[in-house]
């Protein structure tokens, strides 16, 4: 059966308040197609067309709420085998007429329930009596009333004695309520049985024409609200970096400039320590730039003394006894880390008027790795990086700088990991304790930065610099719970998301 049109129902409604006594009670008895609108979707329906008509002054209606009962299971059981109290006297003989029933024989007749409830009732009705240690019949014929009453609700929905009746079999569980909604319509100042289009506008042309004398005009609805406005919105990995930025802020630290992303191989690598043959510098790891091919020269001086680090070594080096190419170092690449720039800032601080000044900086921008997408990697990605630069420090520092750092982030619980960098040494890799997940998880990289990466860039000796890095995304998805990095990343982020998700707070701890 397909539900009745919104024209149909507003054509019958019309008709029917037009040809009768210009009202309808009830608005569930008119039919439409021959089919009464009975269900609460068709008074839905009729819901709307009467919103629309009275909006045109054509009507005026009334919104009614009733209550009809259905009977829950054991409601119908009632109606089927008696009342509890019923089969209790159904289960007795009549007083002199066979052995009086004892409670536990009682129980095994009707069963437990029925014995427990019905005993009690049956007694109370006079239905039974007492005799001797057992129970007899009472009475001839007992009118078993909860039984009319609910046959009479199944049959009719509800009970003429209205609530006297139905709140005791409410409370007894026995029925249960449905609310309903029906209206009653009469006609407006404007019925008729033609729906006139109206006017929303009062225009040039009818008042020369003088067609507005005849013209009907919409009402305004001054209860209308407005669209929500689409305003702009952060993106999450934005939001996250504010927090970032902010303690490193708290603890003192400048921010980097970051903003290229075309770096050469030489402050990406070389300058970094890391070997020309190293494994990350493969066309499969790293984005090479094909145009322009070659990038600038970095100051003579001190790209000889890189060269000279990498093939024959110095300040109590090997160096990597390697041919060490100009053509490799000119290489143009999409930046592989930050630490690119962390690099030439500590050259700046080397070389800067007035010489090294102890430095904390941080930075945070997006890097590139030649990876195949999947749920927790993208070709692109966000560093988060710090460096300290100073005289005398130690390992016990760089464990110092990082709990501070990541006790502001929420992460209070950390275990270091011994690990390897090309640039670094020691190396450690940090593991954060995830309550909500459960177990331990690698949240950043770490180091106290090379000699043979620090002296050629003329910083005095005995200045340390320790460092860093971590990635925006992941510290991300954890705190929103996004499971699949290319919805947060990329043509399938949810831009509806990326409006309704709430600001973070990296619950900073107890400090
Ligand atoms: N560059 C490292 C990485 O890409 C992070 C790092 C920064 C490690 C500074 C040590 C020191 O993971």
């Amino acid at each position: 059966m397909s539900a009745a049109s919104p024209e149909s129902i507003q054509t019958t409604i019309l008709q029917t308040l037009s040809a009768g006594s210009g009202e309808i009670k009830d608005t569930r008895t008119i039919a439409v197609d021959g089919r009464a609108l009975s269900t609460p979707e068709d008074q839905a329906a009729v819901r709307g067309v009467l919103d629309s008509l009275s909006s045109k002054e054509m009507i005026t209606y009334k919104q009614i709420t009733t209550t009809s009962f259905t009977l829950t299971e054991e409601g119908s059981q009632i109606v089927e085998s008696g009342s509890h109290e019923f089969r209790v006297w159904s289960a007795l003989p009549a007083k002199g007429q066979g052995e009086p029933v004892t409670v536990p024989e009682l129980q095994k007749l009707v069963g437990k329930d029925v014995t427990s409830i019905g005993q009690g009732r049956a007694f109370k009705n006079k239905w039974i009596a007492k005799d001797g240690a057992g129970f007899v019949r009472a009475v001839e014929a007992p009118v078993d009333e909860t039984a009319v009453q609910l046959k009479e609700i199944q049959e009719k929905g509800d009970h003429p004695a209205g609530e006297s009746v139905t709140k005791e079999l409410q409370k007894r569980k026995l029925i249960q309520p449905k609310k309903h909604i029906h209206y009653s319509v009469a006609k407006g100042p404007e019925f008729s049985t033609e729906v006139k289009q109206l006017e929303t506008d009062l225009t040039v042309e009818m008042l020369q024409s003088g067609a507005w004398k005849d013209s009907s005009f919409k009402q305004y609805n001054f209860a209308a609200t407005g669209q929500p406005t689409d305003g702009g919105a952060l993106h999450p990995l934005l939001k996250v970096r504010e927090e970032f930025r902010n303690i490193f802020f708290d603890m003192g630290f400048t921010e980097m400039p970051t903003n290229r992303f075309v770096e050469s191989a030489f402050w990406n690598f070389d300058a970094m320590f890391v070997p020309q043959q190293h494994p990350a510098r493969e066309m499969q790891d790293t984005f090479y730039v094909k145009d322009p091919v070659k990038a600038l020269q970095p100051d003579a001086e001190y790209y000889e003394r890189v060269r000279k680090t990498h093939e024959e070594g110095g300040y109590g080096s090997i160096g990597y006894r390697a041919p060490f190419s100009r053509e490799e170092s000119e290489k143009l690449l999409l930046r592989t880390h930050t630490t690119a720039i962390s690099t030439d800032m500590l050259y700046k601080l080397a070389n800067q008027p007035g010489g090294f000044k102890p430095a904390k900086m941080y930075s945070i921008d997006r890097v590139f790795r030649n990876e195949t997408a999947d749920a927790t990697h993208l070709a692109e990605f966000h560093q988060v990086e710090g460096v300290v630069a100073d005289y005398n420090i130690t390992l016990g520092n760089l464990i110092a700088f990082m709990q501070e750092f990541f006790s502001k982030t929420g992460n209070h619980k950390l275990r270091f990991k011994p690990a390897y960098n090309p640039y670094t040494e020691p190396s450690m890799e940090v593991f954060s304790w995830h309550e909500g997940l459960g177990k331990w998880i690698e949240i950043a990289n770490s180091g106290i930065f090379r000699p043979e990466m620090l002296e050629p860039m003329g910083l005095p000796k005995g200045v340390r610099v320790l460092g860093w890095g971590m990635s925006l995304e992941r510290p991300t998805m954890i705190k929103y719970k996004i499971s699949d990095i290319r919805t947060l990343v990329g043509h399938k982020t949810d831009l509806d998301q990326v409006k309704k998700r709430p600001a973070v707070r990296l619950e900073k701890g107890d400090e």
